[in-house]
């Protein structure tokens, strides 16, 4: 090797060093939507659970479904009773699902059906049991005609030291083709890119 194929290579290899060196401590950009999302929810008949899948096909986020420790009659006339006494006397049931790193989350997507033009009880057990102060909280709700009733006030009594944000009504019967109201809707809010 002469001298200045030398120099050549050595002033390469100190450059490739030194551009190693700063990729390793630049920290990673962070865009907009970096935060780490969670989505929870609860549904009785699956329509909820069709939006929190659409939810984090969009999202990438996390997701967990809130189940009690005594499941939730299947007959419809059944359910409808003991949801409007669990609601008239702010019961909240115990639930077996246990979510271990919440802390982790900087945004918690809320899904709930309307029972009785509010969130279901496991879902106020939820929003009770964890401490979700600082953290945003983004509700979503399905229905047959109420829209999210007085969901969003509810939430923001058990989630008082959460900032809210706008949240979703999907009918019901609609959820299968909501895709693209789910994507606008995240894109409005700002948690996915335009
Ligand atoms: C106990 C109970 C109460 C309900 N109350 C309402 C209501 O007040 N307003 C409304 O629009 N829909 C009401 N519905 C309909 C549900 O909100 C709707 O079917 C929802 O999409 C069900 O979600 P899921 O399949 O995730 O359980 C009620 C359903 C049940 C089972």
């Amino acid at each position: 090797m002469n001298r200045k194929t030398f120099l050549l290579s050595t002033v390469s290899a100190s450059a490739f060093v030194l551009l190693r060196g700063y990729a390793q401590t630049q920290p990673n950009p962070k865009p907009s939507n970096s935060s780490k999302m969670l989505i929870v929810y609860f549904s009785h008949s699956g329509n909820t659970r069709v939006i929190a899948e659409q939810i984090k096909a969009t999202t990438g986020a996390d997701i967990c479904e809130i189940q009690t420790v005594t499941p939730y009659p299947s007959d419809y006339q059944t359910v409808v009773k003991q949801a409007r006494k669990e609601i008239d006397a702010k019961y909240k049931p115990e639930l077996k699902t246990k979510i271990e790193n919440i802390g982790s989350y900087d945004v918690i997507f809320v899904g709930s059906p309307n029972w009785w033009a509010t969130i279901a009880p496991p879902i106020a057990t939820f929003l009770s049991s964890y401490d979700l102060s600082g953290k945003t909280v983004v509700p979503f709700i399905t229905h047959e005609g109420s829209r999210m009733g007085r969901s969003v006030s509810d939430i923001k009594e058990l989630a008082a030291k959460s900032t809210i944000l706008n949240g979703l009504p999907v009918r019901g019967g609609s959820v299968k083709s909501a895709q693209n109201d789910v994507s606008a809707w995240l894109r409005q809010i700002g948690l996915v890119k335009q």
